[in-house]
């Protein structure tokens, strides 16, 4: 196959959601539609104790949830997909976010009883922010749910985001009776079981429920008159959602909102780089390095980097350059991601994951390139943190393996680092408490470091453009901190302490770190 036709067959994206909507159930059924498992219950055995194989701590192992966010390749149809798994525990971490970089696309499950809960609010903002098509299934349609009219404005209200449905729920619940295909012009009947039947749309009258019929065909005109146009363009720019309702655990409308979602979502597109947007069809190979996984075998102490692929063809045992260090390196030691297993992979190309074993010479964000002329790929932003600690070492006889282990695992990303001014006090900045935990896990584990945290609890960042000049003006509810790269910084207790303090400081900017990215 030629580059481009690769390229093209690409899909990578990931599925976000709140916790409980759906994600892992909506996961096997797309594994199973792609034949790489044969059962349900083995992404994720909640209750059985079945684990995959991305759970490799014991920390995830005690939890029961993914610290990392996996990768599940399969060839579909004409496709080659790529799913990336996004933690959907409320303890999620950066690295959830940095995924989000790492995908074209991305699959917002909803629950329908429930509508928009806050952590799909937080990961849609990251998409937003990034323009990356966003694509929603509202689940659970055989439970009573909210109305769907109610929910399509609840996506516009609370997520700002405009919608096209791409079918409609005849029935709900117990009166589930299937879902009008706006968009193939048919009806597709529940039948229970894992089944369902198509019809025509003239058809439906010998299933009876006229009222429940004529009651859709108002809410249809209602869209028709009111509603968004389809427009796949929109959709690309990430725009317009299209939506699908159905039932993932009732596998019903799954296989047709998955089919019609490869034909819509976007395969890799151009990236940033220093240089100017590179083309996924670009000759030489690029790609950058969104995630480390540190300790995957204990005994080993390995780790590896999780690289986008985002041009030209990885082959393995190719030489690429670190354009930070410059440093030529030979790819030998890759491995591809499947829900049960890793395979070595032969080769790859835009939109592929690749885990690149990592004798500690990577870095998040590094970029690898062939050929003479190396460029650095800016899409990895730094995500503002959301919650805060103090820490200190409990031993201060271990103060060098202390200042030593933070130093190491902030620069791998694991957690960020803000110091005040005057003090020698350290705090950590995470998006999700998970993150102190594996922090704490890793400094005992790798560095030998007991250490103790007092909290600080949720706070809202905001970076000052300038250094301060009068620093009178802070105190303990909006603490004035420097983050690692000396950047000045306020953690501001609450939203009322934000507005009152920017009230009173008009001259003073202050931006919202994933609003500049
Ligand atoms: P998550 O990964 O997003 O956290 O959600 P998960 O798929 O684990 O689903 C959460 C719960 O919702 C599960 O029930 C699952 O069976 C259920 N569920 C998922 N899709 C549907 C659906 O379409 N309809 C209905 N009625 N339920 C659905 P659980 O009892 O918490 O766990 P389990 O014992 O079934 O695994």
């Amino acid at each position: 196959m030629s580059l481009n036709n690769e390229v093209s067959s690409r899909r990578t994206f990931a599925i976000i959601s709140h916790p409980d909507a759906g994600k892992t159930t909506m996961t096997e059924k797309l594994l199973l539609f792609g034949n790489v498992i044969r059962e349900a219950g083995t992404v994720k055995g909640k209750k059985t104790g079945k684990f995959a194989a991305s759970d490799w701590m014991e920390i995830e192992k005690k939890r029961g949830i993914s610290v990392t966010s996996s990768v599940m390749s399969f060839p579909y149809h004409d496709f080659h997909v790529n799913i990336l798994d996004t933690p959907g525990h409320e303890d999620f971490s950066e690295d959830t976010y940095r995924t989000l970089t790492a995908v074209d696309s991305v699959v917002m499950i909803i629950d329908s009883t429930k509508g928009v809960e806050p952590q799909t609010i937080k990961l849609f903002k990251v998409c937003r922010m990034r323009g990356i098509p966003i694509f929603t299934f509202i689940n659970k349609l055989d439970r009573d749910g909210k109305e769907p009219l109610e929910l399509l404005s609840e996506l516009e209200e609370v997520l700002g985001i405009e919608s096209y449905p791409m079918n409609w729920p005849v029935g709900m619940g117990k009166g589930l009776l299937g879902i009008w295909d706006r968009y193939n012009s048919e009806f597709v009947h529940f039948l229970g079981d894992e089944k369902e039947e198509r019809m025509g749309l003239d058809e439906v009258g010998r299933l009876g429920n006229d009222s429940l019929f004529d009651s859709v065909r108002d809410d249809l005109s209602l869209l028709d008159e009111a509603g968004n146009q389809f427009d796949a363009e929109r959709v690309i720019a990430g725009e317009l959602t299209p939506v699908f309702f159905g039932s993932a655990l009732a596998n019903f409308g799954v296989r047709s909102f998955f089919d019609t979602f490869l034909n819509f979502a976007s395969p890799p597109r151009p990236r940033k780089a220093d240089e100017g947007l590179i083309p996924p069809n670009e000759e030489n190979f690029s790609g950058y390095i969104f995630k480390i996984q540190a300790n995957m075998n204990p005994a080993h102490r390995d780790r590896i980097a999780f690289l986008r692929v985002c041009s030209g063809k990885f082959q393995r045992g190719m030489s690429v350059q670190v354009s930070r260090t410059g440093k030529s390196i030979k790819l030998n030691q890759t491995q591809q991601f499947m829900a049960a297993s890793r395979e070595t992979v032969e080769e790859a190309y835009a939109g592929d994951i690749i885990g690149i074993y990592d004798p500690n010479i990577y870095q998040i964000g590094d970029t690898l390139t062939e050929g003479k002329d190396p460029i650095t790929y800016r899409e990895l932003p730094q995500f503002p943190p959301e919650i805060f600690r103090k820490v200190r070492v409990k031993n201060a006889m271990k103060g060098k393996q202390f200042k030593k282990g933070i130093e190491q695992l902030v620069q791998e990303g694991a957690i960020q680092l803000f110091k005040q001014e005057l003090t020698d006090e350290y705090i950590l900045g995470a998006v999700g408490q998970l993150q102190f935990e594996v922090f704490e896990y890793r400094m005992k584990g790798e560095y030998g470091v007991d250490i103790e945290f007092t909290q600080l609890g949720d706070r809202i960042p905001r970076w000052l453009t300038a250094p301060p000049k009068d620093r009178r003006l802070f105190d303990s509810r909006s603490l004035l901190v420097q983050d690692r790269h000396d950047r000045f910084a306020v953690l501001f207790e609450n939203d009322f302490t934000l507005r009152y303090f920017t009230d009173k400081n008009k001259d003073i900017e202050l931006v919202d770190l994933l609003e500049s990215n």
